[in-house]
């Protein structure tokens, strides 16, 4: 399958050594899970792979492309543990709004984030805006968006830790119908039911990323 996203010898150092020499393909198809402590580095890592940090040595390419370069949301998503709503767009504007940067027609997007989030149980909602519901609700259009302009590689930090069980089913296979049409998804997380339904698994301890077999 197509390497989506390429990690060699990438390390970084803030007051300590952060992350050690990290290595790591993602493959269209796959879904991903790291998990590690607190503070291990998850979310330092999310930052570089993003383009958001720059590493102190190796390098990082996103669909062939250094990720230094920002690619557009249709190439990568990033999917923050704050979120990143936007305040004063209504729950559906904030998913439809990928779709609309990337040139998509103004109704169909809006029909594609409804549906989006009625597959995430949240249907009833799409004309709040964020301020207006609860953290779940919010964690759920936040991943609604991270999907909904079908990036190649996306990018998520703990996108369950404010689910239910119930919830969390209905995000895993929204991740898994997403990267089955040939995307590929890291997520950093803590969360035994995504861990159990991932393709691979991925460990960082004391700022190493190794494969748990
Ligand atoms: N921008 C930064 N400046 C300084 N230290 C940072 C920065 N980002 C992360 N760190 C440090 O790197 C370590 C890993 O943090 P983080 O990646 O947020 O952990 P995790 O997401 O695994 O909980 C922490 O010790 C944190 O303080
Ligand atoms: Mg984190």
């Amino acid at each position: 399958m197509t390497t989506l996203l390429s990690v060699s010898g990438v390390s970084r150092r803030f007051s300590t050594d952060v992350l050690t020499d990290v290595g790591l393909e993602l493959k269209a198809g796959e879904l991903v899970t790291m998990v590690g402590r607190s503070g291990s580095g998850k979310s330092a890592l999310l930052a570089l792979l993003a383009g958001f940090d720059q590493p102190d040595t190796g390098s990082i390419d996103i669909t062939g492309l250094p990720a230094a370069s920002s690619p557009p949301w249709s190439t990568m998503a990033v999917l923050p543990q704050s979120f990143g709503l936007l305040d004063e767009l209504t729950l559906e504007e904030n998913v439809a709004s990928p779709m609309l940067f990337s040139g998509g027609e103004a109704g169909e997007a809006m029909a594609t984030a409804a549906e989006l989030l009625t597959r995430l149980g949240i249907g009833e909602l799409t004309r709040r805006y964020p301020a207006e519901v609860s953290i779940g609700q919010r964690q759920r259009v936040a991943l609604a968006r991270a999907v909904a302009g079908k990036p190649k590689v996306l990018l998520a930090d703990e996108p369950t830790a404010h689910l239910d069980h119930a919830t969390i089913e209905l995000a895993v296979q929204l991740l898994l119908d997403f990267v089955h049409d040939g995307s590929a998804c890291l997520v950093a997380t803590h969360d035994p039911a995504l861990t159990a339904r991932a393709h691979r698994r991925l460990q960082l301890v004391d700022g190493r990323l190794t494969e748990d077999q």
